[in-house]
């Protein structure tokens, strides 16, 4: 049986204190160990948050992580620079750093590759826009979005990875892919790393995120290939995001 995993991410939101209060408010409400649960905060108060969780079961993961291992690369984070601060998890290829950021298939491959090569679990983040969903391209874009990495690292190495299925169309829109549509394209990505390796496949935890919020969660994670979920706006309120790690 895998165990379920719930992660926050936080994107650019808060302050020092307010991150610091978020985390301790998630922290003082854990009362069961029942799955995995993490925050992915800003860069700069990963330090201050990892402060906080020390010795606790809250984890601890980044955003983003650099593409390349040290060098000339002005402004980007390595990996190194995160394993230091205690970091957990790093999510690789969000949505939002594809769209806006122009971090393509070939940079979010080496950005997972870079976070296991220093022991980071990458959460590798893949989903369709409306507009491929629309066009019967879903399965298509997921192939294209996963390929890219296991062409790169090989299918083995998703023993030490997460799978986030983040349709682009439900995130921050309140738009929630219903139960089902989650779970058929869960099921979908568990087949396709089947096909190259069932004991992974079997293993591999793969969450939904897309306005994953406490009134929905429960009726996601029964799923049966939907092992948890990566949530954005309601993990900044530490009642609502432990009531979504408390629905699993
Ligand atoms: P929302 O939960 O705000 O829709 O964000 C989802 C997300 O992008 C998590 O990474």
């Amino acid at each position: 049986m895998r165990r379920s995993l719930v992660v926050g991410n936080w994107k650019m939101n808060g302050t020092r204190a307010s991150s610091e209060s978020l985390a301790k408010g998630i922290v003082a409400g854990l009362v069961s160990d029942h799955a995995d649960i993490a925050v992915c905060a800003p860069y700069v108060y990963l330090p201050y948050i990892a402060e906080v969780v020390k010795g606790t079961e809250l984890a601890l993961g980044s955003q983003n992580v650099a593409d390349q291992a040290s060098g000339a690369y002005t402004g980007e984070i390595s990996a190194t620079m995160l394993k230091e601060i205690g970091v957990t998890y790093a999510l690789v290829g969000h949505s939002e750093r594809r769209s806006y950021y122009g971090d393509t298939d070939a940079s979010v491959a080496a950005r997972f590759k870079q976070a296991q090569e220093q022991g980071i679990i990458p959460i590798l983040c893949v989903g369709e826009t409306l507009e491929e969903r629309e066009q019967d391209k879903t399965f298509s874009v997921i192939n294209k979005q996963l390929d890219a990495v296991i062409d790169l690292v090989g299918i083995a190495s998703f023993d030490a990875a997460v799978i986030a299925y983040e349709p682009v169309w439900a995130i921050g829109t309140g738009k929630t892919a219903t139960d089902e549509q989650a779970q058929e394209v869960h099921y979908y990505i568990r087949q396709y790393i089947a096909a190259k390796d069932q004991v992974i496949a079997d293993k591999i935890q793969i969450l939904y995120g897309g306005s994953a919020k406490p009134d929905n969660a429960k009726g996601l994670f029964a799923m049966p290939d939907i092992d948890g979920g990566l949530i954005g706006g309601a993990s900044l309120d530490a009642e609502s995001f432990l009531k979504i790690f408390n629905s699993i």
